[in-house]
């Protein structure tokens, strides 16, 4: 028998609706869920704690404890992200333990623990701690494919994990990309190794082998398949739920769910998934298989290349998968998973935009010391001194990166008990919520969070072409969903977007830190303002890049030379310089200083 662990409340809406799903629209189909017998059921963790908080004004504590009292007989999980908890960045120690054991007390009974690196000892405190409070462990490895990442890699890190007290295994493929042999040797592999635990696959279906990889893992021997029921299934979502449990029928592996409670349940989340169809996006619904060429996943791609055609740099599919390709190997085959996916893709634009290596991005320098942990190869020195410069070897740390954090708790606590007279803490668990998310957390506690629209709110239907325009005035945080054309595993608004650089200027490196202005991707108003000034003219000077108007340099009727700078514009959260390309007189102006501006938009004219 084979059982199905039950997504529908976390990870496919994450993959498909922008994580938006909020608590009120899981509570009223809680019993029928809680009916079928699933393994588990997913509902936390990921990046539902930080979009409740910034997007929903919804508190995902309250959340968890009303899924548990409505669904008490299935056993809850958590993704939780090793020592990035639900967060992007390392936690000491003690918020770890706080965290789990706050998660466990509310309701969390299922941990799902990874690591991007699958550096195991981050993973050792959430793991031991889950097992302290009485929680499941299921300890995960992050899929990818490499020449590090044979068959043996899989099954030593997974008796590592048995070792240290795992209670289940999890092949967590979020990039949807392994193939029906693969998981069929690394499961039989592990099975034949000696390890006894229950072992579960984790996949989306956005290359379009996953349906012959399920079935390639129950001949395996795989216990816990993971699904997502049928109405927000497939694409870069998992298989749906109902078409697994009916392949499985009378067959060694049959679920025994009921599959008519399972088709009024789906009926149930048709009227969901209308609910949210502003943020349906075709592509995410479509097979990509090229990631089975390059193995870089499709949704980080898509992402790569919508970024580089706002800067005014299309055509670079090509350049831009090769050179993802290769700083992934430079930087010793990290799984693409948050937060390794954002170091790889973000340094990979930055090598195809300005030269290899000529700006590195801070997350970048950190991955290179190892503040992420153990990169699974070890990188090249050559890549290590571009990075860190000549003395990289100092640099680097041996130890696991949060020892070098100092306790948190207690310090974080009195500081929030000093803001507005001690009244933002009503629970212990506020404190946890500020910790995590700082600013967006504080915003939350202070009540200043409002809820975003769903469909039926919206004035304009959602295909009507004023929409987006519409949507980002009334709602300026809504560009955060541009961003997400098509949403990585795990991803969450824009707190990946890094904001210190090393730029080089002449051989000279400078610390740059950009304080973000909320002047990025916001395809509404650029297309909007572009309507009311003409398309082209004569001697038109026209911009490269999609950002913000920063400054102009020149007024009407100034001259200029070729090369002279004439504006800058603020890009990737970087600026840049528009130069002149002819000599002549600024005859017109058509922008002003903070415009938002679209690659191919004129700036002014000059003649
Ligand atoms: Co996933």
């Amino acid at each position: 028998m084979v059982q199905l662990h039950e997504m529908i409340l976390r990870d496919a809406h994450q993959s498909m609706l922008a994580t938006r799903m909020r608590t009120e629209d899981m509570l009223p189909i809680a019993d029928k869920l809680d009916a079928v017998g699933f393994f588990s059921l997913e509902v936390w963790g990921g990046a539902t704690f930080d979009v409740s908080i910034r997007y929903l004004n919804q508190d995902p504590w309250e959340r968890i404890r009303l899924l548990k009292k409505a669904m008490p007989n299935t056993p809850l999980q958590m993704l939780e992200r090793a020592m990035n908890i639900v967060a992007y960045w390392n936690f000491p120690d003690d918020v770890v333990k706080k965290f789990i054991y706050l998660a466990k007390k509310n309701g969390v009974d299922h941990f799902r623990i990874f690591d991007a690196l699958n550096d195991i000892r981050n993973m050792e405190i959430p793991m031991k701690a889950a097992r302290e409070n009485g929680g499941h462990v299921q300890a995960c490895l992050s899929y990818t494919i490499s020449p590090v990442h044979t068959v043996e890699y899989f099954i030593d890190k997974f008796k590592e994990l048995e070792k240290i007290g795992a209670d289940s295994l999890c092949i967590k493929d979020m990039a949807g990309m392994i193939s029906p042999q693969r998981v069929y040797d690394i499961v039989k592999g592990v099975k034949e190794a000696g390890i006894k635990l229950p072992i579960n696959l984790h996949s989306h279906c956005t290359s379009g082998m996953t349906g012959m990889a399920y079935q390639r893992a129950a001949e395996a021997g795989i216990d816990i398949l993971d699904t997502a029921m049928s109405p927000i299934s497939g694409g870069t979502a998992a298989p749906a739920t109902e078409s697994v449990v009916a392949a499985f029928q009378n067959t060694p592996w049959d679920t025994k769910y009921d599959l008519e409670l399972l088709i009024e349940i789906r009926k149930y989340f048709l009227k969901i998934w209308d609910k949210y169809r502003h943020l349906h996006r075709f592509n995410a619904l479509k097979v990509d298989p090229s990631v089975t060429v390059h193995q870089v996943p499709g949704g980080m791609l898509s992402n790569l290349i919508f970024q580089l055609e706002e800067q005014g740099a299309p055509g670079k599919y090509r350049e831009i998968l090769d050179e993802t390709a290769r700083v992934r190997e430079e930087l010793g085959y990290p799984p693409l998973v948050t937060p390794s996916s954002q170091v790889v893709g973000v340094q990979a634009v930055m090598n195809v935009l300005h030269g290899r290596y000529k700006v590195i991005t801070k997350e970048t320098k950190d991955y290179c010391k190892g503040m992420y942990g153990k990169p699974p190869a070890t990188i090249k020195p050559e890549i290590m001194k571009k990075v860190l410069g000549p003395k990289w070897k100092d640099e680097v740390i041996d130890c696991r990166p949060s020892d070098l954090i100092k306790p948190m708790w207690d310090a974080k606590k009195r500081e929030l008990q000093e803001m507005d007279g001690g009244s933002l803490i009503k629970k212990e668990e506020d404190i946890m919520t500020y910790i995590l998310f700082p600013q967006v957390g504080l915003k939350f506690l202070k009540g200043e969070a409002k809820a975003e629209f769903t469909s039926e709110q919206l004035p304009l239907p959602v295909d009507h072409p004023l929409t987006r325009g519409m949507v980002k005035q009334s709602f300026p945080e809504y560009k955060a969903i541009w961003l997400e054309t098509v949403p990585p595993e795990d991803r969450a608004g824009p707190a990946q977007i890094p904001t210190e650089f090393e730029v080089e200027v002449d051989g000279e490196p400078y610390e740059v830190k950009v304080i973000p202005s909320g002047g990025f991707l916001v395809a509404g108003a650029g297309a909007a303002s572009s309507q009311a000034k003409p398309k082209d003219v004569e001697g038109g000077v026209k911009s490269n890049m999609q950002g913000t108007i920063l400054s102009l340099k020149v007024k009407k009727g100034d001259k200029v030379k070729k090369g002279d700078v004439i504006a800058t514009i603020e890009a990737m959260k970087m600026e840049q310089e528009v130069k002149s390309e002819t000599e002549g007189e600024v005859k017109s102006i058509f922008i002003k200083e903070g415009d938002s501006i679209s690659c191919g938009d004129l700036i002014m004219q000059i003649l």
